[in-house]
């Protein structure tokens, strides 16, 4: 698959294509990720235990027949672990530790070796929650803030690895970016339920942060979800070890769906209640009564002004035409899965490809939430 596709960019990372392999204590090092998620345009090894209380913890897990990473020098081992990692992905490291200074230890061996580090405020074994981290973070905000404030003052780019349905994820995510993290890895587990849908959708309304999301992802149509929410990302874990073809497999249809549609993480319509804000670059004008004016006073807009930001983009731009069309222009059009003869007449008198028509949709949803009244959460406004 050609490398260029995409234009997925965190930091000074620019990802192959969107899909991650998701870290696994014991399970996800260079080999693992080598031979399963050669492909990937991400791949997270790890997580490895940082200090002393850390490696207690995972020894004992080891002693109750959980898989983990023990090592005398995890900074070392994680040094030759980025170099072992085959080209192509990017490589991320997950890690945790009891004490900041190791996470900074670690954050500068990471950076300088050119990866991404991965703080864990996930993991719920008993071993690691108890020692106060973990998930256990996600109930010290304080505590987890302050970590991610000092871990970014060494330059890395951070991730930060979140498990959905513990706290209050909205104020948590919200904080998570305040603090400076660069990427939130969301697990959007519920529990029993498989992927909360509904959840990500909200943290994309809510943060601006580069979204990667997981759980239960087995097969295209399940990342699509995550996608169609505003994921950036989508990334799998034991979906890989039942499947070890998953990667190349998720990579292969999400690159066929970028070059047939331009956007690969189109969002779904609002009218739908599924559709996250970037949706409204594919709303009507605002004449009446629907989901569109619930979604515009999110942002802060009138009706008047949300027409103007839409008018205002197209001009000059392709989107200006569409004489034919509902409203006049196909700034107002519909997305392209739903079948239109009036909108796909204009888009071949102009020669614009499908691709094309929903690349300016893209630029024009970035329009509408970088120029919001009321900016989410981050906004550079
Ligand atoms: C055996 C195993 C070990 C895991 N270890 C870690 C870990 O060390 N750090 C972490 O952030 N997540 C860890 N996870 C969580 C996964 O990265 C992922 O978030 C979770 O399994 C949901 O994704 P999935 O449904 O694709 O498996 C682990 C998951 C499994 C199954
Ligand atoms: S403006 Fe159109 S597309 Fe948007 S929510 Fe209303 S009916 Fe749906
Ligand atoms: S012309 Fe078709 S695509 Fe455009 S707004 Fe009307 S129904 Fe939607």
């Amino acid at each position: 698959m050609s490398d260029n596709i995409f234009d997925i960019k965190v930091g000074n990372f620019s990802f192959r294509n969107p899909i991650a392999l998701a870290p696994m204590g014991g399970i996800t090092n260079s080999s693992f990720a080598n031979e399963k998620a050669k492909d990937a345009g991400l791949v997270i090894i790890g997580g490895y235990n940082l200090d002393a209380a850390t490696q207690k913890a995972a020894s004992e897990m080891l002693a109750r027949g959980r898989d983990d990473f023990v090592s005398d020098e995890p900074l070392k081992l994680i040094e030759n672990e980025i170099k072992a990692v085959a080209e192509g992905p990017i490589v991320g490291v997950n890690v945790r530790s009891a004490t900041i200074e190791p996470l900074i230890e670690a954050a500068k061996i990471v950076k300088e070796a050119g990866a991404i580090l991965e703080l864990d405020a996930h993991c719920r074994q008993k071993e690691i929650t108890d020692i106060g981290i973990g998930q256990a973070l996600l109930s010290d905000l304080t505590k987890l803030c302050e970590w991610i404030g000092k871990i970014k003052e060494t330059g890395v780019v951070l991730s930060v690895k979140v498990r959905a349905n513990v706290v209050d994820d909205i104020e948590l995510v919200k904080q998570i970016e305040a603090a400076g993290a660069d990427i939130l890895h969301l697990d959007a587990m519920q529990e029993g339920a498989g992927a909360d849908l509904k959840l990500i959708k909200n943290v994309r309304d809510s943060t601006r942060i580069f979204l990667i999301c997981n759980n239960s992802v087995t097969n295209i149509d399940a990342a699509k979800n995550m996608f169609t929410r505003g994921a950036e990302m989508v990334s799998v874990a034991r979906g890989v070890l039942e499947q070890p073809g998953l990667v190349s497999n998720l990579v292969n249809r999400i690159s066929i769906q970028q070059k047939d549609m331009g956007w690969y993480n189109a969002p779904k319509h609002i009218c739908r209640g599924e559709g996250d804000l970037r949706g409204l670059a594919f709303c009507c004008m605002p004449v009446k009564q629907c989901p569109i004016h619930n979604s515009i006073a999110k942002l802060g807009y009138s009706a008047q002004e949300f027409a103007d930001t839409k008018m205002e983009f197209a001009k000059g731009t392709m989107l200006e035409y569409g004489d034919s069309t509902c409203f006049g222009s196909l700034a107002w059009c519909c997305k392209l899965s739903k079948p239109c003869y009036l909108r796909d007449g204009v888009l071949e008198t102009l020669g614009l490809s499908d691709a094309e028509y929903m690349r300016l949709k893209k630029e024009l949803a970035d329009y509408i939430i970088e120029n919001a009244k009321k900016p989410i959460n981050g906004s550079k406004n």
